[in-house]
């Protein structure tokens, strides 16, 4: 689909938590694509959607920031600064898997796909950005033939 504006890139964001059970803990959504694609901007706008009012920096250094929102929690991850999957495990990362995880730069890490729900891969289209968007799970699958 064609995201003319930030707007756009945000009004998607709501759209995907729409997508999502009640709770989406365990969930893993990959947010692909080049630098300034979009991937925070989605990510930020998701957690708004979720219930967060607060700030939303993004994970580039801290790799993790977590979220608690009402009784979910969720955690935001970027991996680009990560040079292989074996630093997951200095992330803590088998602690993550109970959050809705949204993740930057999954392809820095193998083998992420083939766990993940959904994946948004973002690239750039004119001054905007285009997003193209697969289930990569079955109930992903499910969740994007009942919703998008
Ligand atoms: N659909 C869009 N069209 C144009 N600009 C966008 C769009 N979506 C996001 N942006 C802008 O792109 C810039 C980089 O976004 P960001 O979310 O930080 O990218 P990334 O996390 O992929 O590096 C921001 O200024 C943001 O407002
Ligand atoms: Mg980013």
């Amino acid at each position: 689909m064609e995201l003319r504006d930030a707007a756009a890139t945000e009004e998607l964001g709501r759209d995907l938590v729409t997508l999502l059970p009640e709770d989406p803990g365990g969930w893993m959504i990959l947010l692909q694509g080049e630098l300034g694609t979009g991937k925070t901007t989605l990510a930020r706008s998701m957690l708004r959607a979720l219930g967060h009012e607060g700030i939303v920096p993004s994970p580039t250094y801290t790799l993790v920031e977590p979220y608690r929102i009402d009784d979910r929690t969720v955690y935001h991850v970027d991996l680009y600064r990560i040079a292989d999957a074996s630093e997951l495990e200095f992330l803590g990362w088998a602690d993550l898997r109970d959050g809705l995880l949204l993740i930057e730069w999954p392809d820095r890490a193998d083998g992420l796909t083939e766990q993940g729900d959904l994946l948004i891969e973002l690239s750039y289209s004119g001054k905007g950005r285009n997003a193209e968007i697969s289930g990569l799970s079955d109930r992903g699958r499910e969740a994007l033939r009942a919703g998008l």
